[in-house]
């Protein structure tokens, strides 16, 4: 591992502009952080390391996409363009397309190409300075083909330079062969599909996707208790389409956090806030399927509820690779401040995981893992739509992506 000292860098070290440093320094020693402040307080043993100059770059710690589904067969360009002729994405799903439509697929697809594929739709992440990012399952709807995609989840990791988490989503829609047997497909996931893949080591979590096309609370509440007997930290997908009190209930296990929420009250914001539960809110997805519903911002600024952004890469609503898009979108359409989606993506986001001790902020003893950017001001980072801005990536010391523009020190 590289011991070296980063300097001339402007350093941000959580994710908030009103903290920040000017020429500053990032001591690193067997790939975490030894010590990061103003140069001119560096203390002399770091002196002497190996030195790489940033030339004044912005420094961030390396970003976190919190909620994605990135291992799928297919895609539904079809459905795109139904959806622009004027069909609704809720109509698409009740004529037997939407998530079904990708499980089709995916359960068609042989593990090598599927992460072959996820590779594809993770690799412009990286690129963009992410280095954890959140994988659910969800499109394999049984237990050899969601044991595929949270093997692939766990490859992606071990192969590329990114933390992964898994989710298990085995609840995010009923599979053809169950239509009209709800509960017995709950009783699937929570008896046999959440036992043997946490036993497998596949699963840091539960997701369930609670809405009329999917799942009902009663549902819900039985994958959160099987997922609580595991000892499993829970998450939802919750009032995207309608109201449905996914959030109130998620809260009652502690989730972690509560994602989508356009519909959520007041009182499902009241229970985040009681439950310390975050909300991951997705404008990937508000964009794609051109919801007009707004999430209640001020609310959960009322209630200093912890906001956190996401890609939702997937399929039907948001094939999205572009966590610095996401930023820009958070900003121009839910009308978030740039502090406010900066924290989105970093401290918050590791807080949804449950990893906010590792990700998100760097400190003293923490891996070194963290993004350079060719930018004068970090507003920016949510300013720019569509052009690279980060030259550099540093995962537990190494540099692990550089824009060819740049030094390959
Ligand atoms: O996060 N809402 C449910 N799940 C996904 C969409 C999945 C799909 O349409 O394939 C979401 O929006
Ligand atoms: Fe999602």
């Amino acid at each position: 591992m590289t011991d070296a000292l980063w300097h001339n860098l402007q350093l941000c070290p959580h994710g908030n502009p009103e903290q920040t440093t000017r020429n500053a320094a990032i001591a690193v020693r067997a790939g975490k952080i030894a010590w990061l402040g103003a140069l001119d307080e560096l203390p002399a043993e770091y002196a002497s390391l190996l030195k790489h100059d940033l030339n004044g770059a912005w420094v961030t710690p390396g970003l976190v996409d919190c909620h994605t589904h990135l291992v799928y067969g297919g895609q539904r360009a079809d459905e795109f363009a139904q959806r622009l002729a004027g069909v609704s994405y809720e109509e698409i799903a009740r004529n037997g397309g939407g998530i079904v439509s990708t499980v089709r697929a995916t359960r068609a697809t042989d593990e090598c190409t599927l992460f072959a594929q996820a590779a594809d739709r993770l690799t412009p992440l990286l690129a963009e300075g992410v280095t954890a990012v959140e994988i659910k399952s969800g499109y394999g709807l049984d237990l050899a083909s969601e044991r595929k995609l949270l093997r692939v989840a766990r490859k992606l990791g071990e192969h590329y330079p990114v933390s992964v988490y898994t989710t298990f989503l085995g609840a995010h829609a009923l599979p053809p062969e169950y239509a009209g047997r709800a509960d017995d497909y709950i009783t699937l996931v929570c008896e046999r599909m959440l036992p043997a893949l946490a036993d497998e080591g596949l699963v840091d979590a539960v997701d369930v996707f609670c809405e009329r096309i999917g799942f009902t609370l009663s549902q819900s509440e039985r994958v959160f208790e099987a997922a609580t007997r595991r000892g499993l930290p829970v998450k939802i997908h919750a009032e995207q389409l309608s109201n449905a009190g996914g959030t109130t209930l998620a809260a009652r296990y502690q989730a972690l956090s509560a994602d989508h929420l356009e519909f959520l009250d007041e009182a499902g914001v009241a229970a985040m806030k009681a439950a310390g539960t975050v909300a991951v809110l997705l404008p990937g997805a508000y964009y794609f399927i051109r919801e007009t519903q707004l999430p209640p911002l001020d609310l959960l600024r009322q209630y200093q509820v912890p906001i956190a952004l996401a890609t939702d890469h997937n399929p039907g609503t948001s094939p999205v690779s572009s966590l610095l898009l996401t930023m820009n979108m958070a900003c121009t359409l839910f009308r978030m401040t740039v502090p406010e989606v900066l924290a989105g993506v970093t401290r918050h986001a590791a807080q949804a995981l449950g990893e906010a001790e590792v990700h998100g902020s760097l400190a003293v003893g923490r891996q070194a893992d963290f993004a350079v950017w060719s930018v004068d001001t970090l507003a920016e980072l949510a300013y720019w739509i569509g052009r690279p801005l980060c030259q550099r990536v540093i995962r537990g010391g190494e540099t692990v992506y550089v824009r060819p523009e740049y030094p390959q020190q």
